[in-house]
């Protein structure tokens, strides 16, 4: 039977790992457009063979696989873990798979010859037009489709700023202390140095400021999650306006706000002097690779030249397609589907933490797909994660992200975007499980 042979499988090649708990028959059956049944079979099946195995009132899961294949020496082993609440990721299973396969079609279908390229390095016409209109509408980003450079992420957008100010001379540039490790290597690699810039429950603190940017992130400090006051933001732009420096704001999670009014934005304030970056990774997924900044007109030329000496312009298909899936209104629906749905995940891990880990210190609730739960005195961190590792749940502690001295927070940062919509709950019930034995 075909489903139970993909699942042997996926088992035997260890895309299916052991612990990791399989949706509801019901569920599958409704997602495949299966009879229920035949997904019984195929689980009873795969029971008795020893793939999986059926726990009572717990659902069914991979069971410790016998014959799984060994991979290719070199080839990286992913972990994969019983419950992963890594940072970083969205909800994988929820790429609107049959929508943007429409979108794509529908985009091969009416891309003209010339299109294919070589093209205009920021992108498809077609692409930043529909951007502009978006950002213009949800985010208050004040967008001229000429003014839009299409990248592969926030990554590489970060990446062609940092080009683009060393070019006029730039030696460097602001980060906010915590930030995310890879952002600072990006900026060092681009040949700057780093500044860091202090956080506090408002955000970025607007101090010092030799630099030529300031990177930040507005809508929900990355990670410690506070939203940037309002006072601070035009403390910022003054500051910039008054060094002729940039700041490069980075939305990388501004669709998903829970509580309170939506906050626009910083771009919108001062669009001479704010780099505005936007990417798909968190509102669809990070491995469609596709960005966008909106950059001042003094820093254009620059930032299109950095695109074209990196990689001469994005995948053009996958520009159209999402430009195809915003325009027919798919995006939009998608966003209100998962902002619902990940508010439900943050409420459920508030509650977890309340009762399973009342003694920590739980911050940057209100927003994006993260929150941290500060460790109480006297428990370190790298014990908390080596036991973390031990019971498969997977998670990420805060203390790489400061720029030099660790010990200013210890904690753990929990991305709850990261589970599959099915193996949500019993994740949730993994880490209270895991909570609740290192105690304090
Ligand atoms: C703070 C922050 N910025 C940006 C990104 C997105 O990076 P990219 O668009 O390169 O996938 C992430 C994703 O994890 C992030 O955490």
């Amino acid at each position: 039977m075909a489903l139970e042979s993909a699942l042997r499988e996926a088992i035997r090649a260890g895309r299916l790992s052991p612990g990791e708990s399989l949706p509801a028959s019901r569920v599958l059956a409704a997602e495949l457009g299966l009879a229920r049944g035949t997904v019984v079979e195929a689980y009873s099946q795969l029971v008795a063979e020893g793939y999986l195995r059926a726990r009572q009132g717990a659902g069914t899961e991979v069971a410790e696989a016998p014959g799984v294949m060994p991979r290719p020496r070199g080839e990286p082993q992913p972990r994969r873990f019983a419950a992963d609440f890594q940072l970083g990721r969205p909800d994988l299973s929820a790429f609107p798979r049959q929508e943007w396969l429409r979108a794509l079609r529908r985009a091969l279908h009416g891309v003209p010859h010339a299109e294919l390229g070589p093209g205009d390095p920021r992108g498809s016409l077609r692409l930043r037009e529909v951007i502009a209109d978006y950002l213009g509408r949800v985010r208050g980003v004040l967008a001229p489709p000429e003014r839009i450079v299409v990248c592969t992420g926030f990554t590489q957008g970060l990446r062609l700023v940092c080009d683009a100010i060393a070019m006029a001379g730039a030696t460097r540039i602001g980060l906010e202390d915590p930030c995310l490790p890879d952002h600072r290597a990006t900026a060092t690699a681009a040949g700057l140095t780093v500044v860091p810039l202090g956080v506090d429950d408002d955000g970025a603190v607007s101090e010092s400021f030799g630099v030529t940017a300031a990177v930040l992130t507005p809508a929900h400090q990355a990670p410690l999650g506070a939203t940037l006051a309002t006072q601070r933001r035009t403390e910022f732009v003054r500051l910039a306006e008054e060094h002729d420096a940039y700041l490069v704001e980075d939305d990388y999670d501004g669709e998903f706000r829970y509580d309170g009014h939506p906050i626009g934005a910083l771009q919108g304030l001062a669009p001479e002097r704010v780099i505005y970056a936007g990417t798909a990774s968190k509102s669809l997924v990070p491995g469609l690779r596709l960005g966008w900044l909106v950059v001042p007109a003094a820093l254009l030329d620059a930032v299109i030249e950095a695109k074209r000496r990196a990689d001469r312009g994005t995948d053009v298909l996958n520009q159209l397609a999402l430009a195809e899936f915003i325009s027919s209104g798919g995006f939009d629906r998608h966003i209100r589907r998962m902002r619902l749905r990940y508010r439900n995940r943050r409420d459920a891990v508030l509650d977890t933490l309340r009762t399973a880990a009342p003694a920590y210190r739980v911050r940057g609730t209100a927003a994006g797909l993260h929150v941290v739960a500060g460790l109480p005195d006297g428990m370190a961190e790298a014990d908390v994660l080596a036991e973390a590792e031990r019971q498969s749940i997977g998670l990420v502690g805060l203390e790489p992200f400061w720029h030099e001295n660790p010990s200013r927070g210890r904690g753990l940062v929990i991305g709850y975007g990261t589970p599959h919509q099915h193996g949500f709950p019993s994740a949730l019930a993994k880490l209270g499980e895991f909570l609740r034995t290192i105690g304090p």
